[in-house]
C-alpha cells in the first residue's frame, strides 16, 4: 500500500527526511508548508507542491502521513491540528515542551483515532546498537557503569530558535532526549531510581548548552550521560565497564575496543614510576593478561523508521516507538532540570509502573 506524507518545517531536519523517503519503497512526499520563502522555493525547484498554508496541506486529501519537523514549541500545536484533520503525524523529537504536553497530544491521538509517533531515529545508531547489544552479553562480567557522551565544540548553532528557551531550546531537550531514550531502551524492565544533573552555560545563559547526568538503574547500574558543546578534545562516545572487562566506542558508527582480563586471577603488573612514586594499582596489566579485541559494527537501516509507521497505519505492525516511551523520557528531562536547578539528586521511578 502506497503512502503520502506531506511535512511542515522543511530545514535541517525536514531535508534530511525528504532525502530518506526518496529511498523507501511505497512512501512518498507529496509537498511542504514552511514560513519561509526560500524553502517554498526549493520545495518547488524539488517538484514539491509548496503548501501556501497549514489549512491547504491538511484539505490535501491524498496525504495521510504529517511530519512536524518544526522548531520545539510547534510541536504540539501542529501535531494536533494534524491528527484532528485525520493525518497520522510523525512529530519530530522531542516530542514537546513538558510531560503535560505530551499528554494533550496523545489525548488527541486517542480522540481522534489517527497514529502518534516520534521521530527517535538515534535508536537505529550503530554505536547504540553496539552497546545495547554488548551488555546482553556477559564479556565483560557484571556491568556496573556507562557512560555515554556526545560532545562538541562550537555552543548551541545559532539558528532561528536553538538558542531560545521559548522555542525549546538547550541540550537537554535536543541531544537528552536521545541519549535517556537509548539508555531506557538498553534497560527496558528496569526502575530509573534517581537523577542527578548539572547544567553548562558556558556560551548561553538562556538555555543549557550542555549537561552531565547521572542515573542510577534499579539495579545499582550507574549511567553518565553527557552532552557538551565546548569541548574541543571530545571524550569517547561510550564507555562501558565490567567487572571482567571495559570496551570504548570513539566515536559515532565506528568499531569499538573491548580489553578484558586473560584467565583468573593473574593481576600482575609492572609498577608504574612517576616522578612522585610508584603505582601498581593504576598500573596497565601485562599484555599476557589481557585479551584485546574489536567490537564491530552493528548492522542498521534508518529506514526501518518509516517502515514500520507505514505497517502500523496498515494496522499490521506495532509501534517501534510507543508514546508511553516517550512520556517518560519527558518526564525524565523534566527531573534532569529539576536536579539541575536545584543542586540536588531527584528519586526518580518509584512508581513507574511497567
Ligand atoms: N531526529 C533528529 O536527528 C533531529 C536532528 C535535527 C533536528 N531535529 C528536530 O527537527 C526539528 C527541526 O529542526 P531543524 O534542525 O530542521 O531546524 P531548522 O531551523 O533547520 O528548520 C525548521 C524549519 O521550520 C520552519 N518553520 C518555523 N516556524 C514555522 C511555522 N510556523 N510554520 C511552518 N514552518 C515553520 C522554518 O522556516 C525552518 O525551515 C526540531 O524539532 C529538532 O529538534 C531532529
Amino acid at each position: 500500500m502506497r503512502h503520502n506524507l506531506a511535512m511542515i518545517g522543511f530545514g535541517g531536519m525536514g531535508h534530511w527526511h525528504y532525502d530518506l523517503i526518496k529511498t523507501i519503497d511505497d512512501l512518498s512526499v507529496t509537498g511542504v508548508y514552511d514560513i519561509d520563502k526560500k524553502q517554498q522555493e526549493d520545495a518547488k525547484n524539488k517538484g514539491l507542491v509548496a503548501y501556501q498554508s497549514m489549512e491547504e496541506l491538511l484539505a490535501d486529501e491524498c496525504v495521510d502521513i504529517v511530519v512536524v519537523a518544526t522548531p520545539n514549541d510547534l510541536h504540539k500545536p501542529f501535531s494536533i491540528r494534524a491528527l484532528e484533520a485525520g493525518k497520522n503525524v510523525v512529530c519530530e523529537k522531542p516530542a514537546a515542551m513538558s510531560g503535560e504536553e505530551v499528554r494533550d497530544m496523545m489525548e488527541a491521538a486517542k480522540r481522534t483515532g489517527r497514529f502518534l509517533t516520534i521521530h527517535q531515529n538515534r535508536r537505529w545508531d550503530q554505536d547504540y546498537l553496539m552497546v545495547r547489544d554488548l551488555i546482553q552479553t556477559d564479556k565483560l562480567g557484571d556491568i556496573f557503569r556507562i557512560e555515554s557522551r556526545v560532545h562538541g565544540s562550537i555552543g548551541i548553532p545559532a539558528d532561528q530558535w536553538r538558542q531560545f528557551k521559548e522555542h525549546g531550546g538547550g541540550m537537554v531537550l535536543d541531544w537528552g532526549v536521545h541519549l535517556f531514550d537509548q539508555v531506557v531502551q538498553m534497560f527496558p524492565d528496569q526502575k530509573i531510581k534517581k537523577v542527578y544533573a548539572t547544567l553548562t552555560h558556558v556560551t548561553n545563559l538562556m538555555v543549557d548548552d550542555g549537561f552531565t547526568v547521572e542515573l542510577t538503574m534499579e539495579s545499582g547500574v550507574k549511567v553518565l550521560v553527557e552532552a557538551g558543546t565546548s569541548n574541543f578534545i571530545p571524550l569517547p562516545r561510550w564507555y562501558v565497564c565490567g567487572s571482567n572487562g571495559t570496551a570504548k566506542i570513539d566515536k559515532f558508527a565506528v568499531p569499538g575496543t573491548i580489553v578484558r582480563a586473560r584467565g583468573n586471577g593473574k593481576k600482575d603488573v609492572i609498577p608504574v614510576l612517576t616522578a612522585a612514586g610508584p603505582t601498581k594499582t593504576m598500573a596497565p596489566r601485562k599484555e599476557e593478561n589481557i585479551i584485546k579485541e574489536d567490537l564491530p559494527l552493528a548492522d542498521s537501516d534508518v529506514r526501518d523508521f518509516y517502515r514500520n509507521v507505514m505497517k502500523v497505519i496498515e494496522g499490521k505492525e506495532k509501534s517501534l516507538i510507543k508514546m508511553e516511551e516517550v512520556l517518560r523520557i519527558m518526564t525524565l528531562m523534566e527531573a534532569v532540570f529539576e536536579s539541575g536547578n536545584t543542586g540536588k539528586a531527584v528519586c526518580f521511578e518509584d512508581s513507574y509502573d511497567r
